[in-house]
């Protein structure tokens, strides 16, 4: 474990000046109390007081290689003694190499990418491109979904980080979750909804096949509750989209890169999408980067065509090297192996949970990305707090975040979820540090639950 250095003085300048002069993402800024961060190592960070957090969020469920992983510095550090920048024109070692292992390591036809500083931009090239390529205009895009903060991914955005700026971007239409705790369709057997095919037809029928260039989702929903799809929603998906010659989008932003257990979660049910976002777990965030990789078909198409689009800092080289030095980590020390093994601890750890807390709905997930829904009543499966929730009718689950993060536990909670998304290096004793502190937390829970 490296030094931590401890100087509380400068702890709380730095968390002054940040709620002074930094506007923050998605928060009242004046009720932000930001943890000053000195440093940070594997599944761990520490802030000025010395005290260690266990990341059980990845941050933004990002730094799924761990925090400073030393091949991933080293790579960035050696970049910056070559090239720290050069153009999107220019053919560069690390860029060429990177697009170049992506289509390696990506599942099917997967082929040829496009470079950009995150997910959003991921997104906003792909609902781009699948209009010029089908030269249809309507997107298909989920409710409970999260697909970045710029214009057009913000209006596929289903959630209600959307409202703010609405009405968007024309023509996207939306379609329900396959949600089987809290179905919308009440889930008769089969499901309209939760199996996928049939809810889509239908939307279709209203919209026109003819109209819709792309269906846009993530393949393992992440913010909206770590919802993993029942198996063959996915199959049904691509299939009713091909059957409509309509583009699947892929959304791994958060999903991709390990997090579930495989190298892509669509892997999972064995599905290829058309166009495959990614960003985040590529290099866990040591320098801003995503991508939009699309299949050959997608790949030939553009190849005598002018793409319109276009970002200064498309594949940087900064950010290639940390990402090609973080896949090659991958490989040699097994991350997502590792992921896939921790997900059966997981899954062990967070059912013995389940059934001493009367507050935990509902248990899912995979890999290292997994969610506790909270009730107040079992039966009635009634959320310990309101959907959108914000000041008091969030207080029960931010005491219970605020107790974890006193015992040194770092959760990401949304409305009546708490998400449990540790780096993809985290171990079995880690799990058990880290449950041990929910499975106290989790009382101030219980008292709300029947
Ligand atoms: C599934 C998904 N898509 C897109 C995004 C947006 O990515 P970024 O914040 O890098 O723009 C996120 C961010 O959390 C995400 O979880």
């Amino acid at each position: 474990m490296a030094t931590i250095e401890t100087n509380a003085e400068l702890g709380q300048q730095i968390v002054e000046d940040a709620k002074r002069y930094v506007l923050h993402s998605w928060s009242v800024q004046d009720a932000l109390q930001p943890i000053p961060v000195a440093g940070g190592e594997g599944c761990w960070f520490w802030d000025y007081d010395g005290k260690r957090y266990l990341d059980f969020a990845s941050q933004l469920v990002n730094v799924s290689i761990g925090h400073q992983h030393p091949k991933v510095i080293a790579a960035i550090k050696e970049q910056a003694e070559k090239l720290c920048t050069i153009g999107p024109p220019m053919a560069t070692e690390r860029r060429s190499e990177l697009a170049r292992l992506l289509a390696e390591v990506t599942p099917g036809n997967l082929a040829m990418s496009f470079f950009t500083n995150g997910g959003a931009e991921a997104n906003e090239n792909a609902i781009k491109l699948a209009r010029w390529y089908t030269g249809r205009h309507k997107v298909v895009a989920r409710y409970r979904s999260y697909h970045g903060a710029t214009a057009g991914a913000i209006t596929a955005t289903g959630d209600p980080r959307r409202w703010y700026t609405e009405p968007g971007l024309p023509g996207i239409v939306r379609m329900l979750d396959p949600y089987t705790y809290r179905c919308p369709a009440g889930h008769p057997d089969p499901c309209p909804v939760c199996t996928g095919a049939p809810h889509l037809e239908e939307i279709l029928q209203y919209e026109g096949p003819q109209n819709v260039a792309a269906v846009i989702l993530e393949t393992v929903t992440g913010t909206n509750g770590v919802i993993p799809p029942p198996d063959g929603y996915l199959q049904a998906i691509r299939e009713v989209c091909d059957r409509h010659g309509i583009l699947l989008i892929c959304d791994e932003v958060m999903a991709g890169f390990g997090r579930t257990g495989r190298w892509f979660a669509c892997e999972n049910w064995d599905v290829v999408p058309d166009i495959l976002c990614v960003a985040k777990g590529i290099n866990s965030g040591y320098v801003p980067l995503g991508a939009m990789i699309v299949s050959e078909p997608i790949a030939e198409w553009v190849r005598d065509k002018y793409f319109a689009g276009g970002l200064t800092y498309s594949g940087h080289p900064l950010a290639c090297a940390s990402a090609v030095a973080s896949i090659e980590a991958f490989r040699e020390e097994g991350i997502v192996e590792n992921a896939a093994a921790m997900g059966d601890v997981f899954r062990e750890e967070l059912g013995r949970l389940a059934e001493r807390h009367p507050s935990i709905g509902d248990v899912r997930g995979l890999g290292c990305f997994w969610a506790l829904e909270l009730v107040r009543d079992r039966g009635t499966r009634e959320p310990l707090v309101p959907f959108n929730a914000t000041g008091e009718d969030f207080a029960p689950v931010a005491r219970l975040s605020k107790a974890a993060l006193e015992r040194g536990l770092y959760l990401m909670t949304h409305w009546n979820v708490v998400m449990i998304c540790p780096p993809l290096v985290v171990t079995r004793e880690e799990i058990e540090e880290g449950v041990a502190v929910l499975d106290d937390a989790l009382a101030l829970a219980d008292e709300l639950a029947a």
